[in-house]
């Protein structure tokens, strides 16, 4: 298996109910295939939707894929930052929004999840259809993959 002992992973983005909760679903969806010692979690910038289940269509898209997403949306909270050794922003925006709350020599390394791969944003799928969301998922896969790899883990399954 190789890679860290132990590893939090938070994945992040403005409402925590698309995107940042597909890339939980993925994340601890390889994990669990290759018994990685990582625990994950997700969060949003703002609060819009704090205490809801994910958007319907994350829900379903994951279910498709055999990954059963019941998490409620959450803020990010001043002590992710030192609590998580990663924090993983969908896009550019939610990676400055991070970078201005982050607080100084802090415990998390925060970088755009996609710079673990082709180094694209994910964008916003919510006011799109069904497609912005599987292609939310495929990018997750992409990145999630690469992000173990980056740690030094080797993933056998998935
Ligand atoms: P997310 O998508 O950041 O991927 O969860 C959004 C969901 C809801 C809103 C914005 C983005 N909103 O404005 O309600």
């Amino acid at each position: 298996m190789s890679g860290p002992a132990e590893t939090k992973v938070l994945a992040v983005c403005l409402g925590n109910i698309c995107r940042s909760p597909m890339a939980e679903g993925v994340l601890k969806q390889i994990k669990d295939e290759n018994n990685l010692p990582v625990f994950v979690e997700s969060a949003g910038t703002a609060a819009y939707h704090e205490g809801e289940y994910a958007d319907e269509r994350t829900i379903s898209t994951l279910l498709n894929h055999g990954i059963t997403m019941d998490s409620l949306a959450r803020k990010v909270r001043q002590s992710d930052f030192n609590e998580f050794d990663h924090i993983l922003a969908m896009d550019g925006s939610n990676l400055s929004n991070l970078l201005k709350i982050a607080p100084k020599n802090c415990k998390a390394d925060v970088k755009l999840f996609g710079s673990y791969g082709d180094g694209k944003a994910i964008q916003d799928p919510y006011y799109g259809g069904q497609m912005g969301f599987s292609k939310t998922y495929e990018q997750c896969l992409k990145y999630g993959k690469a992000f173990y790899e980056s740690l030094g883990y080797t993933l056998n399954a998935i």
